[in-house]
């Protein structure tokens, strides 16, 4: 991610060069009968001067009066130069997130994961200060790109998928970033460090990662308190409860867990590490505590049964214990103490893809009441990765076989084409299912590979929702969303046209 911090300071540099000087101005006082004293130290002189001088005193000293004069222009200079550099560099649409920040970031931070650290802070701390990076054009819900998903009317169909923001700590900058949704987490129950570092790679000539991070977390109460204490300020910067806000009480119908209008807020949810996948009743223990935890502070709860790093997870995709754990999961966020309960989504993997596996996953989606499915996420394949034409280098053919999920712009055509088949097999199965538990159609959001408007366009059309991106910002910055959309917007003009 972008560290907005690295590009005010070049800007700072040149405008504080006009500074210079500055001594000399604070040496006035120091010398109040010299011809370039000031104006307020002359009128001084002027009442206390003998009859014979008085034309002395009163003249202005025309070199005074043009250091004055020049001082005042750097000053307004100075001011301009602040002002539209802070226009500037906090503005998504800015060239220097795309091309200066994420290449520099590589080159400062060799290891993903501190650029990544590194980037979070300076979101969070831009933020805290007002000074964070944003999208200046306004989307209105008629919009071009507005969608409708779980009967809110959304901005747009663009979100940042889970493992961006692991613990919740910057949804807000993310929001202002321009995404219709943002998912954070994963999140574990109970707090785990993942596996040992280094433990995310790059392929710059792919515009790929490879991470095997093992769902590192710092456990569901540690986000839960994190999310109460936005809710809280929330609340009081709109003159509300936190009850209120939780219930839509005066709210105009923001939800309840992204806190602004016409965005969702996704809580991501997973098992710890260490509790045995094989005995189902404690994976549902797991899962549910972080339900009871979290729901309040979610608009969607998405189930991660698809992250490659966490040994067994995937396992829990078959069609039995994944029916289990859903109904589970669904029971209990229909206990959260709030008016609309949040919806309930499953995080799919992209290598479980043959026609049986994922008619089980749909009969399991069906059958447990879940809302929706989140398609996909990294692959655990290496094949079909570099494209003609494209020359790894380095170290890079190495780190292509590390082991972990690569993400990437390679795995965009398996992700399109998994849409296309789940939204027949999901559609298919309602015709059969006697099921009232759920509304007619379930929702997909597309995960994987996702890097312009274009392809954006493509999964929306083979049957998601949404569209969400994570690697892409990694190379693109953060204006990638923004990029994006305008893309999808042309495009959108050109075919109206
Ligand atoms: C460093 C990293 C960490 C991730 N962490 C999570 C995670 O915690 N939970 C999850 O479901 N997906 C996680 N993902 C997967 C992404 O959410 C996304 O599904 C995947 O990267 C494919 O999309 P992309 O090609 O746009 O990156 C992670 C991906 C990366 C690169």
């Amino acid at each position: 991610m972008a560290a907005p911090y690295l590009r005010t300071r070049p800007a700072l540099s040149a405008a504080l060069r006009p500074l210079a000087p500055k001594p000399r101005f604070q040496s006035f006082p120091r010398r109040p009968n010299s011809t370039t004293t000031p104006m307020t130290t002359t009128t001084t002189t002027t009442t206390t001067a003998t009859p014979t001088e008085p034309t002395k005193a009163a003249v202005v000293d025309p070199s005074s009066l043009s250091r004055r004069l020049k001082l005042s222009a750097y000053a307004t200079a100075l001011a301009a130069v602040l002002g539209v550099g802070y226009y500037y560099a906090t503005d998504t649409r800015a060239s220097v997130h795309q091309y200066l920040v994420p290449p520099l970031l590589r080159t400062i931070f060799p290891d993903a994961e501190e650029a990544h650290h590194v980037g979070t802070a300076a979101l969070k701390g831009l933020y805290e200060t007002g000074l964070y990076i944003r999208e200046r054009v306004p989307e209105s819900p008629n919009g071009p790109l507005s969608v409708n998903v779980f009967g809110k009317q959304l901005l747009n169909p663009i979100g940042i998928s889970a493992g961006l923001d692991k613990d919740a700590e910057i949804p807000d900058p993310l929001f202002a970033l321009g995404a219709g949704v943002v998912e954070v987490g994963g999140c574990t129950p109970f707090p785990q460090e993942g596996n040992p570092k280094p433990r995310v790679f790059r392929i710059p000539s792919v515009d790929g990662l490879i991470n095997r991070y093992g769902l590192n977390s710092r456990g569901a109460d540690a986000m839960a308190t994190r999310l109460r204490e936005r809710l809280r300020k929330f609340a009081r910067s709109v003159g509300l409860t936190d009850n209120e806000v939780l219930n839509e009480e005066g709210t105009d119908g923001i939800p309840p867990g992204s806190l602004h209008p016409g965005r969702l807020l996704c809580v991501q949810i997973a098992k710890n590490k260490k509790t045995d996948e094989k005995d189902v009743n404690a994976v549902i223990r797991d899962y549910v505590y972080c339900v009871d935890k979290l729901a309040p502070y979610a608009d969607v709860l998405v189930v991660n049964v698809s992250s490659p790093n966490t040994p067994g997870l995937r396992d829990l995709q078959a069609t039995e214990p994944l029916t289990k754990l859903l109904s589970a999961v669904v029971d209990a966020a229909q206990q959260t103490k709030r008016k609309t309960k949040p919806r309930v989504m499953v995080k799919v993997s992209p290598d479980e893809d043959d026609d049986t596996q994922m008619e089980g996953v749909v009969e399991a989606v069906w059958n447990s009441g879940v809302d929706g499915v989140i398609v996909g996420n990294t692959t655990k394949r290496r094949t079909g990765i570099v494209p003609k034409g494209v020359k790894l280098i380095d170290d890079e053919p190495k780190i292509l076989h590390e082991e972990g999920g690569f993400s990437g712009p390679a795995l965009f055509d398996r992700t399109v084409n998994l849409i296309g088949r789940y939204r027949k097999m999901l559609d298919g199965y309602a015709l059969k299912s006697e099921s009232d538990k759920s509304p007619a159609q379930k929702v997909l959001f597309a995960s994987g590979g996702i890097t312009n408007g274009e392809q954006a366009l493509r999964v929306l059309n083979a049957g998601a929702s949404v569209a969400m991106v994570y690697t892409a910002m990694v190379y693109g910055g953060s204006g990638t969303i923004t990029r994006i959309k305008s893309e999808m917007k042309e495009k959108l003009a050109d075919k109206s046209a």
